[in-house]
This record gives structure tokens, C-alpha cells and sequence, in this order.
């Protein structure tokens, strides 16, 4: 029977003959023969071609057999060794086989047992190897798995630590054994503190604890042992008290209860948020009130003026009237009182339709807007403010502005608190410009009131479009002007910038898009 599937066989014997005799049958049995004369040879023979078996006599000259097996063995622990020895040799055979040789043969060296000795080599490699390639794959699949679990679990680890919402995981005796950096962090307890030594009971009011128990056991708040969305109260750490949404399920394997695993969702931003809300609407409302009433001061006095002028033509003229007829030579001096009782009578009712536009509440509405016939509105209702405090005006209104789409409203808002806080600046008196221009580059119209009073400081400039900046004193400012011009020129797709230098004055200017078609198609969208 040959062996034909590559076998490689390294024969070391000193003495020629054997070699012959013993590669010839080896060769006939279909093994690839390589052999060496003697030991050393034999051994750089074997790191060369590193056979599978290797048939080594064991008495040579120099290097003896032994010695063959135990070099070939340290390094190539898998290769046969099958060692040769002399008939009455048992102790030599007996040590050989101590040192890890697969089998010995006697000399003379029969074909059989040289046979018989092959195959239980060939045996001993095969089962070797394929131990070796189970063990190995074995390992292989360990560390894939244990790879596998590490990253599963580091994800899973991952996925609860950055969660935004707090977690807590209890064993079936509410021991806290999960707890999140969220948690953490809205509670204020290290995590050593907690975990494995709390339970979740301890994060809350007693009252808390009772009723939470009550509705976890109940189906009304997502089932029995369920909490959905439910709105609470966590004590964390100083008793800090912490607004929370609350999730919650009871784990259950077969009714056996495991654990608990809680969600809670902090509510304190939201509820911050809502509280703000709440007093910026009230804060706008007092603020809107506010500006009635210097409105309507101003307009007090603003009409104040043409209606004693009224007055004082209508007395006249009944005086006239009281002494007889008119005289004809004192009726065109009667027409032109009338005239100006007429002109006066029609500034004051100008003066009243521009303070009812400005507080009517009403919902903005976009529209053609004239910006010079919104200046001068502007100009109207503070005319008496400016000349009560000494302030000189200067209009400067580009004729042929073009239209703009915007809110009439809040656009002469916009531009009447621009005036005020210019007015403000300036309690010594100055001069306050108002301009109206068109960039026709950049396709803006450009609005800008220009003063000559204090000022802006330059640590103050980032914030004074913030709601509720104000440098006045209490009772003169609320700080909503700017910030609500701003949203103003939001809603119009424009502009407001300042300019300041401390001790020369202030320019705010607002920006305002020509492209009327296109804001128009994008305010029909608005809400
Ligand atoms: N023309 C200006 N010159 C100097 N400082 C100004 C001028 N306009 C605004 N400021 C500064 O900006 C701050 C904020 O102005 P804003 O109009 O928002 O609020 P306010 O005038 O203080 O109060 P409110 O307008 O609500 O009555 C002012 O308090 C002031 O410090
Ligand atoms: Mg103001």
C-alpha cells in the first residue's frame, strides 16, 4: 500500500547501505525521501525541508541519535521521531521513547516493522495536528466571542451612560445596580455612593414613595407595574428637588419579579422655560402699558398746543360775532382764523389717528408701506417729546424712497423707540437726526436715527438687544425696546445695527428688503 499524499521523510544512518535499502522501500511505499549521513547533517537537512517523520539511527558518530531526537524535538515538537537501534538496545529505545520519539525499530530493519512504525508515526502526526487545529480553532472562536460580548456590552454600557434621560436599574431587592451619568448628574450622588449600596425609594419624599408604590401596583398609569410619562419629584443630594417625568417597568421573568428598570426625563429646564414665558408675557404687557402712557403724555401735550389755539380763535370770533353782523373789512381776517382753527384742528386729529395706530392690538399685517410717510408719522408723535428736552431735529428723507412690504405698526414702533432711547440719551439737549435713504447695492431701505448724547459703553453693546437690558434707572426703562425691535426686523427679513462711540452718541439704523415680492409670498406662509 503506497502513501501518496506528500509525506516527507528525513533518513539519517551512517552506514550507506541501510540508506539505500531503506529510501528504495520508503520511496516504493510513496514517501518523499530526503537522507543525511550523520547527525548534524541530518539536523540542518531537517530545518531545510522539515519533513514529517524523521527515521534516525541512533548510534552515529559525533551527534548519536538521541541527541537528533531531542535537537528536531525542541524545534519541531510535531515531527515524528522513529529511532533505529541495535538488537539488545532496549535501554537506548526505552530513553528515546522518554524523549518523545514516536516509536523504535530494531536493525536488522525489516520491511514490516518499518511499516507498522510509519503508520503509527503518520497516526500520531495526524491526530496531533488535527488536536492542534481544533485547539486553535477553539481559541479562535473563544476570542471572537469574548470580543463579541466585550463590544456588546461596552455599546450597551455606551447607550445607557449617554442617554439624556436619566437611568436607574434595580435587582429584585430595589438595590440600585444601574445608574446613569445622566442620573448622576441631576441628583448630585457619586456614582460609588450609590450603586450596589441605595435603593430608588431613597431618591424620594416619603409621601412620594407611598403613592409611587400605590400607582406602580395599579392600572391606571400604563398597565400594572408600569409608570408611563408620570410626573414626580426626585430629592437628590442637599435636597435638591428635581422636577421629573417618569417611565418605569417592573422586569418580570415568569412572574418573578427581577428588578425595575426607571427613566426620568428632567423637567426643571422646561419648567424654567415656561416660568420665563409666563413673566416676559407679563413683562411685554407692562412694557406695552408703559409706552402708552409716555405716549400718551407726549400726545397730551402735543395736542394740548393746537387745542388752545382753537379755543382761543373760536372765543374770538364769537366775541366778533357778539358785537353784530361781521363787518366786511374783518371777513377775511374771520377766514383765516378759521383757517388755522381748521389746521390745527386737523394736527390734532393727525396726532390722535397716529397714537391709535400705534396701540391698537392688532395682529401684524404686511403691507405696501411709504417709508417717508411713516417717518414723518414718527416725526409727529414725537415732536413735543424732542422740544421739551431741547433736542434739534434734522430729517434727512431721500425723496422717491421706494415702497417696502412690512407692518405699518410695528415699523413706526421700531422707529419711535429708536427715538425715544435717542431722546433719553440726551437729557442735556442735542440733535437728533432721522434719515431715510435707499441702498440700491444691497437693495435696503435704510432707516437710521442718529443722536448726539451719551452713548453706548463698549461692555454694553453686546447685550443691548437682550430682553430686559436696560441701564436706566428703575422706572425708566424696562430693557424690552431693542429686543423687541429686533424681532420686529426679524419678521421682516431685516436689520438693526448700532454704531457708538461713549460721549458722542449712538446711530441705530434698521434695514429694511426692497424685494417686495418675495417677502410677500413669504409672510402668506407665515402662521
Ligand atoms: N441711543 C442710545 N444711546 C445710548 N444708549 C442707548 C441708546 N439706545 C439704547 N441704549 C442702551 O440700550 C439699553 C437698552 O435699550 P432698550 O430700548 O432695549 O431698553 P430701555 O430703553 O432701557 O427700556 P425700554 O425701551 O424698555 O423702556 C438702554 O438701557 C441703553 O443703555
Ligand atoms: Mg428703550
Amino acid at each position: 500500500m503506497t502513501v501518496s499524499n506528500g509525506w516527507k521523510v528525513l533518513l539519517i544512518d551512517d552506514e550507506e547501505d541501510i540508506r539505500e535499502v531503506v529510501t528504495i522501500a520508503l520511496e516504493d511505499a510513496g514517501y518523499t525521501v530526503f537522507s543525511a549521513n550523520e547527525g548534524q547533517s541530518g539536523v540542518r537537512l531537517c530545518e531545510e525541508v522539515i519533513p514529517h517523520i524523521v527515521i534516525t539511527d541512533i548510534r552515529m558518530p559525533k551527534m548519536d541519535g538521541l541527541q537528533v531526537l531531542e535537537t528536531v524535538k525542541k524545534q519541531y515538537p510535531d515531527i515524528e521521531v522513529i529511532v533505529v537501534t541495535a538488537f539488545g538496545e532496549m535501554d537506548l529505545a526505552i530513553r528515546a521513547l522518554q524523549l518523545d520519539a514516536s516509536d523504535f525499530i530494531t536493525k536488522p530493519i525489516n520491511d514490516q516493522s518499518l511499516r507498522l512504525a510509519l503508520r503509527r508515526a503518520r497516526e500520531r502526526y495526524t491526530a496531533r495536528k488535527a488536536l492542534k487545529d481544533y485547539t486553535a480553532l477553539l481559541e479562535k472562536e473563544k476570542a471572537q466571542t469574548s470580543r463579541e460580548l466585550v463590544r456588546t456590552f461596552t455599546f450597551q454600557k455606551n447607550l445607557i451612560e449617554s442617554s439624556m434621560d436619566g437611568i436607574l436599574g434595580c435587582d429584585e431587592t430595589d438595590t440600585i445596580v444601574i445608574y446613569n451619568r445622566s442620573m448622576a448628574k441631576m441628583l448630585g450622588f457619586k456614582k460609588d455612593i450609590v450603586l450596589n449600596k441605595m435603593s430608588w425609594q431613597q431618591f424620594f419624599a416619603p409621601a412620594d414613595v407611598n403613592r409611587l408604590q400605590k400607582n406602580f401596583a395599579s392600572e391606571g398609569y400604563g398597565g400594572k407595574n408600569r409608570l408611563y410619562l408620570y410626573e414626580t419629584t426626585l430629592v437628590g443630594v442637599d435636597n435638591r428637588k428635581i422636577p421629573v417625568q417618569a417611565s418605569a417597568i417592573r422586569l418580570l421573568d415568569q412572574e418573578i419579579d427581577t428588578g425595575l428598570v426607571c427613566f426620568f426625563r428632567d423637567l426643571r429646564e422646561i419648567r424654567a422655560l415656561e416660568r420665563e414665558v409666563e413673566d416676559q408675557a407679563r413683562i411685554l404687557h407692562q412694557d406695552k402699558m408703559m409706552s402708552l402712557g409716555k405716549l400718551a403724555a407726549s400726545v397730551v401735550h402735543e395736542i394740548n398746543n393746537p387745542l388752545s389755539g382753537v379755543l382761543n380763535y373760536i372765543r374770538l370770533m364769537t366775541r366778533i360775532l357778539r358785537r353784530g353782523p361781521l363787518p366786511d373789512d374783518r371777513r377775511e381776517k374771520f377766514m383765516e382764523y378759521l383757517d388755522l382753527v381748521e389746521n390745527e384742528t386737523d394736527r390734532c386729529s393727525h396726532i390722535v389717528s397716529s397714537l391709535l395706530a400705534f396701540s391698537r392690538k392688532s395682529p401684524p399685517s404686511f403691507g405696501p408701506v411709504q417709508v417717508d410717510e411713516l417717518l414723518q408719522r414718527c416725526v409727529a408723535l414725537s415732536q413735543h417729546k424732542l422740544k421739551l428736552q431741547n433736542i434739534d431735529l434734522a430729517t434727512r428723507i431721500e425723496p422717491g424712497l421706494p415702497e417696502i412690504t412690512g407692518d405699518f405698526n410695528q415699523l413706526q414702533q421700531c422707529v419711535i423707540n429708536l427715538i425715544f432711547n435717542a431722546i433719553d440719551a440726551m437729557p442735556q439737549g442735542g440733535t437728533l437726526t432721522l434719515e431715510g435713504r435707499c441702498n440700491q447695492v444691497e437693495n435696503w431701505v435704510v432707516i437710521s436715527v442718529r443722536d448726539t448724547g451719551h452713548g453706548i459703553q463698549p461692555d454694553d453693546l453686546p447685550q443691548i438687544f437682550e430682553p430686559f437690558f436696560t441701564t436706566k434707572k428703575e422706572g425708566y426703562g424696562v430693557g424690552l425696546g431693542l429686543s423687541t425691535i429686533f424681532g420686529i426686523m426679524q419678521r421682516h427679513n431685516g436689520r438693526v445695527d448700532v454704531q457708538s462711540q461713549p460721549g458722542l452718541g449712538a446711530t441705530f439704523s434698521l434695514q429694511l428688503p426692497i424685494d417686495a415680492a418675495k417677502l410677500n409670498a413669504q409672510h402668506q406662509n407665515d402662521p
